[in-house]
């Protein structure tokens, strides 16, 4: 790997831009005591948010009570709205340990549905299960099919196929859905299109994760979502989750919870928050939420980035892309992770691909120091986004005493930003500091299809719970 600092190719950068990207280092570099310092915060939090009075995070009970042993069996659909794409999956759980076959269609979950009205977007799922059945079964009587829902954004529930939204996240804003249960329009919309569906368990991406991850390998006690958002799910007994206690559960019963852990720090206490971070939170369409999820998801990397460089082009200090349109700069979103990812990803000898990048997508040229800029810069904010987020999977492990296990990952921010694995497991090793030589005990990993795979063998385990009697 090309080492991360290269002070050497630096050489021609003017002063002023020099002193500019000294400044963003401050700003946006997690040393190894604020690692650690958060991660402790992190700790007690997590305890809070199980606690009757609660804290700022939700860590939200799923009913969702055990992990699958690989013997689990049967079809079941698996729908998964994500906030790009709507993915529908049939899986087959077959009668050997551990194995799954899956057909799955994806279709994209049109922009405007993200703030339109809830049926509108109920309506769209079920026009979208519907193709899909029709063109898998064509002509076929099919009984009912169970299905787990994958629906990733923070809801309570007092049984796993209900769930009531708290509140939106990721950008999304659609009036009358908040606050109350998401399932019964949802089950009208299949229900008006004559689809045999029965809505078995709602899910969160986290806890497919952590359950298609813990499938195959039994030493995944995390399941993590590192994509447009960030959350984990881990396991808990109920006598752990005082906020449970009027339900006089066995407090052995093992139960996922979904953290919600975007909600970190939502009272601006530990995270090292830059102006930046500020305005991204200012500007959102829920101010004040979502504090930690706003500084490491992909929805919000290159959010982050455009508004450094827009601050740096109305510095009259320092005035980048001086005299250029920057007209496309100036639109909100208008970068995503991916901007930041081939930024990164741009064999250093002269930034050329990082160049026609600005140019084709802002129409903006960019001069050699301030592409130097630009790659330090998306490297900032990659770098903190990683270690960041290995804060909130130390914090889990320290809570449940885990000194040796792995977390499961997905989403596109693990699975496609450059070195973001790499330095997450670097930030771990700071937090725990291992010695050097021992294979990092804890580990993140990449999982398997957790909100196809994972929702279908929740509902697989739901079945199985009601069969035996235990509701
Ligand atoms: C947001 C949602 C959460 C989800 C995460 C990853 O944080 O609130 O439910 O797990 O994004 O998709």
């Amino acid at each position: 790997r090309r080492p991360s600092s290269r002070k050497g190719s630096m050489s021609d950068v003017p002063k002023d831009l020099l002193q500019q990207i000294e400044r963003l280092e401050g700003l946006f570099t997690v040393p190894q005591e604020k690692l650690k310092a958060i991660t402790d915060h992190f700790v007690s939090e997590l305890a809070k948010g199980l606690s009757k009075e609660g804290g700022s995070i939700p860590m939200i009970p799923t009913w969702c009570m055990g992990i699958p042993n690989g013997h689990e069996t049967g079809t079941f659909l698996a729908v998964d709205m994500g906030g790009t794409n709507l993915r529908v999956c049939e899986i087959v759980l077959p009668d050997a340990k551990g194995e799954f076959d899956i057909i799955q269609s994806k279709y994209r979950m049109p922009e405007e549905l993200r703030t339109g009205t809830a049926e509108e977007l109920w309506g769209y799922t079920a026009d979208c299960i519907k193709q899909f059945i029709e063109y898998h079964h064509e002509d076929e009587k099919l009984d009912q099919l169970p299905m787990g829902f994958t629906f990733s954004y923070p809801v309570s529930q007092e049984y796993i196929d209900h769930g009531v939204l708290q509140r939106w996240t990721k950008g999304f804003d659609i009036d009358g859905v908040e606050g109350v249960d998401v399932v019964p329009p949802f089950e009208a919309a299949l229900k008006e299109r004559g689809v045999p569906i029965k809505l078995t368990a709602l899910v969160n991406d986290t806890t497919g994760t952590l359950m298609a991850s813990a499938y195959t390998d039994d030493t995944v006690k995390i399941g993590c979502i590192f994509g447009t958002g960030c959350n984990a799910a881990y396991v808990e007994d109920c006598g752990s989750i005082p906020k449970l206690e009027h339900m006089n559960l066995d407090p052995k019963l093992p139960m996922a919870i979904n953290c919600e852990w975007g909600a970190f720090d939502n009272e601006h206490i530990i995270l090292p928050r830059t102006p930046y971070d500020i305005i991204v939170d200012k500007e959102s369409p829920r101010p004040g939420q979502q504090s930690f999820e706003k500084m490491v998801a992909g929805l919000y990397l290159g959010e982050l980035f455009r508004l450094v460089l827009l601050d740096l082009h109305t510095n009259p200090e320092v005035q980048i892309f001086k005299g250029q349109n920057v007209d496309e700069l100036q639109k909100m979103y208008s970068l995503d992770a991916s901007f930041l990812s081939a930024i990164e990803v741009d064999p250093y000898e002269n930034l050329q691909e990082t160049a026609d990048l600005f140019s084709s997508k802002l129409g903006i040229h960019v001069n050699k120091p301030e592409l130097e800029l630009c790659r330090r810069l998306a490297e900032l904010i990659g770098t903190r986004a990683a270690r960041l987020t290995s804060c909130g999977v130390a914090a889990i492990c320290k809570k449940k005493g885990y000194t040796s296990c792995k977390a499961g990952a997905d989403g596109s921010v693990f699975n496609r930003y450059p070195h973001f694995k790499a330095r997450g497991a670097q930030a771990l090793r700071e937090i725990f500091d291992w010695p050097s030589d021992l294979k990092d005990p804890i580990e993140v990993i990449p999982s398997e299809d957790g909100s196809g795979v994972g929702a279908a063998l929740i509902a697989a385990l739901t079945l199985r719970r009601l069969k035996e009697g235990n509701h």
